[in-house]
């Protein structure tokens, strides 16, 4: 059993998830359509490890709210609808993405829907603050994806702003969901982090069988990740082929680069960060063995 599966049979997680899962087909289906039927396509087979982090970051005494993990669920599926088609990404959760199957109008029309059920959700609890921070969440992910675009095919692109792109993309919603949960918003930060760059290496080195994406898709798309970027710095033809060169045998070179591994190293320095930020709380092994789950995964 992967971590990530351990962590899931913790006490209560299994029938908060199921409110969750009950929450966001009520949000889906206050307006039956196209995007509706969409939305629900995008959101099965995904990990719901943002709900399972709203639930692990709650304090002791007090009830994990399900309001706030639907809603945080809701903008990453909304995002992840829109970053498909951005990223010309045709598989996710190992099955045709909305575009693909829709169209590019669908698409952002069912990313916008899920954006809107997430605040109509989060809104009729009547906790402003939460809005507030979920919105702000909203945000850094649109400028961390207008980030990307501006870094597209740059090898020059700085680690700093590698990272800055990954804080802003993946971080502040983590960041979010531990926040609304009344948990350490740095904790989620660091977290997110560690994932994001998990993920650049997965993209490098997964199996699209475990994933239910296409592995390269960041090298084709010239997006500069952190495995890419190191490899870039030893090898020539990465560099050529992170900017727009030809691709053919690129992965196999990134790899003989060591720049995975260096890569791991730093999201292994980012999940310590995490772990830094974990105090004597009501779920602190959880907490602390999610810090691993999300650097050592295969999905
Ligand atoms: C994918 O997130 C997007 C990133 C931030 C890398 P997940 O890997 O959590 O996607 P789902 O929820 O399982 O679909
Ligand atoms: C994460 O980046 C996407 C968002 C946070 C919106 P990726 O483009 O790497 O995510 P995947 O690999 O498509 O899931
Ligand atoms: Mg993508
Ligand atoms: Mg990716």
């Amino acid at each position: 059993m992967t971590l990530l599966a351990e962590l899931r049979a913790t006490a209560g997680v299994d029938e908060y998830l199921a409110d969750v899962e009950e929450g966001l087909q009520t949000a889906l289906a206050a307006y039956p359509g196209v995007a509706a039927e969409a939305g629900a396509e995008a959101l099965e087979g995904g990990k719901r490890l943002r709900p399972l982090l709203v639930f692990l970051a709650s304090p002791e005494g007090a009830a994990p709210p399900v309001e706030a993990a639907v809603a945080v669920e809701l903008v990453h599926m909304a995002t992840l609808v829109h970053d498909d088609l951005v990223d010309g990404a045709r598989l996710r959760h190992g099955r045709p993405s909305v575009w693909s199957v829709y169209g590019p109008r669908v698409a952002i029309a069912t990313g916008d829907y899920l954006f809107a059920r997430a605040f109509a959700t989060l809104a009729a609890t009547g906790a402003r603050d939460a809005v507030g921070t979920l919105a702000e969440a909203a945000v850094s992910l649109a400028r961390g994806e207008a980030l990307q675009r501006r870094q597209a095919h740059d090898p020059d692109t700085s680690i700093e702003s590698y990272l800055e792109r990954c804080a802003l993309k993946t971080g502040k919603l983590f960041e979010a969901a531990c926040r609304l949960a009344g948990g350490s918003g740095e904790f989620g930060l660091a977290l997110g982090i560690a994932f994001q760059i998990a993920d650049d290496i997965l993209d490098c080195t997964g199996d699209a069988a475990d994933t239910g994406k296409m592995p390269g898709t960041d090298l084709r798309e010239g997006t500069p990740t952190l495995p890419l970027l190191l490899a870039a710095r030893e090898d020539e033809v990465v560099r050529r082929a992170l900017a727009g060169g030809p691709l053919e045998g690129v992965l196999v070179r990134v790899a003989s680069t060591g720049a995975l591994e260096r890569s791991r190293e730093v999201a292994l320095e980012y999940a310590r960060r995490a772990r830094a930020q974990v105090d004597g709380g009501l779920r602190r092994e959880e907490l602390l063995a999610l810090t691993d789950a999300v650097v050592n995964r295969e999905r």
